[in-house]
């Protein structure tokens, strides 16, 4: 099975993931997949509290897989080495815990995933260079280039694209230019929206869980299962939750 959430910024919003709330978790194996797109944030500071819940999701009977966003430590994740991994480039942080490198195409149980990391802060200004905010919070053209290299190599058609930014157009409709800037990345994702061929597209960074359409959604603090033919939503699955924070019950595609 493979599940989809949106960021945990370290231990702030990883309750999403007790077993209160995931309920499912504790069945899961390690052929079992929980996604998170980007703003993982357990590469941050090497402090004691980080190293407990990294062993504490570690622990956890899934293989947690990520994509970075705009709060990772940039410096940190450059030490691990990359390797192949169901197709993607990957860095192990731990044996059951996996960053997907931007613009890698993989496959897990058949479906097929295009995964690129990385997004614009947003509050630049309250945020110290090399110690809470990275250059390498937006991708270089390398990366970008490898993403399209990835996607050629697949013929441009995927199933699912996990990104923890949205398209320049999609961003501007929900939010306006005042807290999202347009960027080199958002308008990559502009060009690749209109020519690639799949099926969903789920973005963080927003923290909210909404539906822009059928085929995009932002998602924050959700958890969703994908389908043969969809997903649908495991957390929240009741309405105590703001309106903000729901996506819907299943989705067909
Ligand atoms: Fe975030």
């Amino acid at each position: 099975m493979i599940f989809i959430t949106g960021d945990i910024h370290g231990n702030i919003d990883i309750k999403k993931l007790t077993a209160d709330n995931f309920t499912m978790g504790g069945s899961l194996g390690r052929n079992d997949y929980l996604i998170i797109c980007g703003d993982f944030g357990l590469r941050w500071d090497n402090s004691p509290e980080e190293h407990f819940w990294l062993k504490w999701l570690d622990r956890k009977p899934w293989t947690t897989l990520w994509i970075d966003g705009n709060h990772e430590n940039y410096n940190m994740l450059r030490d691990y080495p990359v390797e192949e991994w169901n197709g993607a480039r990957v860095q192990m942080i731990t044996d059951n815990i996996i960053h997907i490198c931007r613009g890698s195409v993989l496959d897990i149980d058949g479906v097929r995933f295009f995964a690129f990391g990385g997004a614009e802060s947003h509050d630049k200004e309250y945020r110290i260079e090399g110690k809470s905010i990275w250059r390498d919070e937006l991708p270089n053209s390398q990366e970008m280039d490898d993403g399209i290299s990835a996607l050629d190599s697949v013929g441009w058609k995927v199933d699912i694209v996990i990104s923890h930014t949205f398209p320049y157009h999609i961003q501007n409709e929900l939010f306006g230019s005042a807290n999202f800037s347009r960027n080199a990345l958002t308008d990559y994702f502009d060009e690749i929206d209109k020519r690639l061929d799949f099926k969903l597209w789920f973005t963080g960074h927003y923290h909210v869980s909404e539906q822009y359409d059928e085929k995009h959604y932002l998602i924050y603090n959700s958890i969703v299962q994908l389908t043969q033919d969809g997903f649908r939503t495991v957390y929240p699955t009741n309405n105590r939750h703001s309106s903000k924070e729901h996506l819907p019950a299943t989705i067909a595609v």
